[in-house]
């Protein structure tokens, strides 16, 4: 059974199968609606259903829409399904629309370890193989049993030949227990990518404040040196939280932009400085030391990326100190679900 879904406020009309979900159906039409994890647990699909009717999976309402939203008219798209025909308001995105997904498979070239649970996967196409892409977006890897594990490119697409990734070991992890342990030099993995709308919009000139948690600061890497690529001169603050010094995994990086790009400031900020470190720079958490440096965030633009809990704290801080929605962009990143 197939739904008619009109998207506001472009008026483009999608078709939706009953079974698809309607974020699904819309890239498949070549439409962008934002996401992330596309597992219901990052909250970057959630839109508005103006008119019609949706459910999810199981009747079970997915961790990052709350009862009082849903009742409200919002719904996540990455797991909402039509029952009727629908008209939803949603935020187009047209920059990705033109970067086709792609499946490719990638040569290992590098594995090395940048702190005791963090290693850097460096990737290598197929010869005249490309890989466009917006810095900031991720690939997937094709695992076994249709299984599927998402990593954010560290590098600038003005590099696109070669892939770099930073991998974070969860123990019991299906893709890093095996990147750790099992996974070789000149070894062939399949990936799709680019996915995503996580990337630096260029329509306005607001100064610029990243906050990367853990591996977070992968995409924010990419984005920086896009920037830095491109001579764009706009403002930014790097925030970047861990727990210990050892976390801080590319720390020399961000000191070197900042001594190099007058328009670069970095700020590490660590919630648990082991007794070794002699940690005399900021502690905490790294969106209480954003809102510290900034109480008024309404001429700002903000990106942030790491784990759902940071995101979401810093949200609702950010947003209090007068932040607008529609400059706050994010990509939590989700435990991964089969
Ligand atoms: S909740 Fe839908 S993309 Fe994350």
């Amino acid at each position: 059974m197939k739904y008619h879904v009109t998207l506001k406020p472009s008026d483009t009309v999608i078709q939706v199968d009953a079974r698809e979900t309607i974020l699904q159906a819309a890239l498949n039409a070549g439409r962008t609606l934002p996401y992330s994890c596309r597992s219901g647990t990052c909250g970057t699909c959630l839109g508005e259903v103006l008119q019609g009717r949706v459910a999810y999976p199981d009747n079970q309402r997915p961790t990052a829409i709350s009862e009082t939203q849903m009742q409200s008219g919002k719904a996540l798209f990455c797991q909402a399904r039509p029952l009727s025909d629908l008209i939803i308001k949603v935020r187009e995105i047209d920059a990705v629309a033109d970067l086709k997904v792609r499946t490719l498979p990638c040569r290992v070239m590098g594995l090395q370890r940048l702190a005791p649970d963090v290693m850097q996967i460096n990737l290598r196409l197929p010869n005249h193989e490309q890989l466009p892409f917006l810095a900031g977006q991720y690939i997937d890897f094709l695992l076994r049993d249709s299984r599927r594990r998402s990593f954010s490119l560290a590098n600038p697409p003005h590099a696109s030949q070669h892939l770099e990734l930073h991998v974070r070991h969860i123990p019991g992890g299906v893709f890093s227990d095996f990147a750790f342990n099992k996974l070789k030099e000149q070894a062939i993995l399949r990936l799709q990518g680019p996915l995503g709308t996580f990337f630096v919009r260029h329509d306005n000139q607001r100064p610029i404040i990243m906050v990367g948690g853990g591996t977070g600061f992968a995409p924010l890497k990419a984005m920086v040196e896009d920037l830095f690529h491109h001579g764009i001169e706009r403002p930014i603050h790097l925030y970047w939280g861990a727990r210990a010094r050892r976390d801080l995994y590319l720390h020399e990086l961000p000191l070197r932009w900042a001594k190099q790009q007058p328009l670069f400031e970095y700020t590490p900020v660590l919630s648990a400085p082991a007794d070794e470190d002699g940690w005399n720079g900021r502690s905490g958490w790294v969106h209480e030391a954003v809102a510290a440096d900034y109480p008024d965030l309404s001429g700002h633009e903000v990106y942030m990326s790491g784990p759902p809990p940071m995101i979401e704290a810093a949200k609702t801080a950010f947003q209090a100190q007068g932040l607008a929605l529609e400059h706050l962009y994010y990509d939590a990143f989700a435990p991964a679900s089969d």
